[in-house]
């Protein structure tokens, strides 16, 4: 008997038990709305064992002082909003649209039986360094304020939480500042109430790292953060140690070289002790300087090799996660090199040793000079994978020359390519390049809506009455529907 292939595909698909999760895609809530909560952290439920994601929320516009969002899962994948968790208040010395109030984890307190929610609390000047404190008796919130303190009449900027899965102990992570004095990173001991931080335990000195977070395996601690480069993407390192006090390794990075992370700044990690394995996330920012509210959440499962101390962050495209049995795998999906594409306008192959079959596609402009993938579609929407190199850095048309390897360079954080579907020039996708390090190739997914059979992926420039440059295109990956 002849069994079509896509069935034998369709019908693997539906035995996947978990959720799709697609790592620096558009996220949405339930309602369609942007999943809005950056620098976050998890917490679950006492009564539901539900996890709740808290985070920044970023106004339109705005880059301070939208309060903390938070929405629940019970996959990590289908999140509901609950609106502000901490609304700003005007004129409030902490909390107003004009404060900042960043890097938000939420630790539930066996003792006052509330949800204790730690920041890092300032003005918009970045002059306190303080952490705030607000409480809920609920999960979700709201949160009454409750205060904004100096630990131990310490600085305190980017801030992280942990909690010792084998002791119950929390501990609070803060970078103290850029100023001379300051550039160490802190692992503190909260309190039995968690109502301040009682002791130092480890004090990374002058690392001058930021963004921290810690996990645990059953024989170590991991802990991961970021160089000081703003909004703008490094290489994350990490340090391990059997104990919280250390002594610690020296950093590694947690990514190939020069990827910056798959341009992503650390912040958050979380440990599933699922039914069949154990996995650990990687959970980072990654975000977009020109338009922070657009910035797009990266959750990466994390690779650990007890033997040598070794950890990684491994890119997937889309993978399947089963928050249960804590199994996860990637999807697979298939490839069209730009060898096979049909080039117009000034768009051409060019050699380049890094590229799939030693070329990549360059001058992709405007509406003109594009690539066109004739690729296969199952009717559905279906994420597709651009991979793509932005070497911004050298700067172009009236924009400011980049180098961000330079010293005081400035940088182009995205190119914008436009993307159209079967010709239909109405409905144009809009796609964000990040920059990349000149020979990296790193990629964006997009869901776009696909007949079945035969389609054309035609990719330009952002196209809105003047042209602009689309990033170099290597190839693009097209998936498969997710079964529901
Ligand atoms: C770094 C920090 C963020 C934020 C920005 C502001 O990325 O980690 O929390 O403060 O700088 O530039």
């Amino acid at each position: 008997m002849i069994v079509p292939i896509v069935a034998i595909v369709l019908a693997v698909a539906t035995l996947v038990s978990g959720k799709w999760i697609v790592p620096g895609a558009r996220w949405r809530d339930t309602n369609g709305n942007i999943f809005n909560a950056h620098t976050g952290g998890l917490c679950v439920d006492q009564d539901s064992g539900r996890f709740y994601w808290f985070g920044e929320h970023k106004a339109e516009g705005q880059v301070e002082g939208g309060g903390i969002s938070v929405y629940s899962s019970d996959d990590l994948a289908t999140w509901t909003s609950h609106g502000l968790a901490l609304k700003p208040v005007k004129g409030h010395e902490w909390i107003s649209p004009d404060s900042v109030i960043q890097r938000p984890k939420v630790i539930y307190s066996k003792e006052t039986k509330k949800y204790h929610m730690w920041w890092h609390a300032d003005d918009s000047k970045y002059s306190k360094l303080l952490q705030g404190l607000a409480t809920a008796d609920n999960i979700a919130g709201p949160y009454t304020f409750q205060s904004a303190t100096s630990p131990l009449g310490n600085w305190s900027q980017d801030f992280g939480a942990f909690t010792d899965y084998k002791t119950g102990h929390s501990y609070a992570l803060y970078s103290n500042g850029d100023r001379v004095e300051g550039r160490d990173v802190y692992v503190s001991k909260f309190n039995s109430n968690l109502t301040a931080v009682e002791e130092v335990t480890f004090r990374f000195n002058k690392y001058d790292f930021e963004a921290p977070t810690i996990l645990q395996t059953e024989k170590s601690y991991f802990a991961l953060m970021s160089h000081k480069t703003g909004y703008r993407p490094n290489n994350v390192v990490a340090m391990r140690a059997d104990k919280l006090e250390g002594p610690w390794s020296q950093p590694f990075f947690v990514s190939p070289a020069y990827t910056r992370t798959f341009s992503t700044q650390s912040g958050f990690s979380w440990r599933i002790e699922g039914t069949k394995k154990t996995t650990h996330l990687y959970m980072g920012d990654q975000w977009d300087m020109r338009s922070l509210w657009e910035s797009r959440n990266v959750w990466l499962p994390i690779e650990i090799n007890e033997r040598d101390g070794s950890l990684k962050v491994v890119w997937h495209d889309i993978y399947d996660l089963d928050v249960k049995t804590g199994e996860w795998s990637p999807i697979k999906g298939k490839t069209y090199t730009s060898k096979r594409g049909k080039l117009a306008g000034d768009a051409f192959l060019q050699e380049a040793t890094f590229g799939s079959h030693n070329v990549i596609a360059t001058g992709i402009y405007g509406n003109q000079s594009t690539i066109t993938f004739e690729v296969d579609g199952q009717g559905e929407d279906q994420w597709i994978s651009f991979y793509h190199q932005n070497i911004d850095d050298m700067g172009y048309g009236d924009q400011p020359m980049g180098q961000p390897d330079r010293i005081n360079g400035t940088w182009q954080l995205r190119r914008i390519s436009s993307v159209v579907v079967n010709g239909d020039t109405d409905n144009v996708h809009t796609l964000y390049q990040k920059d990349t390090h000149k020979g990296i190739i790193l990629s964006t997914p997009l869901l776009l809506p696909l007949k079945r059979g035969r389609n054309t992926i035609t990719i330009g420039g952002l196209y809105n009455g003047v042209d602009y440059k689309g990033a170099d295109l290597d190839r693009i990956v097209v998936y498969l529907p997710e079964a529901r």
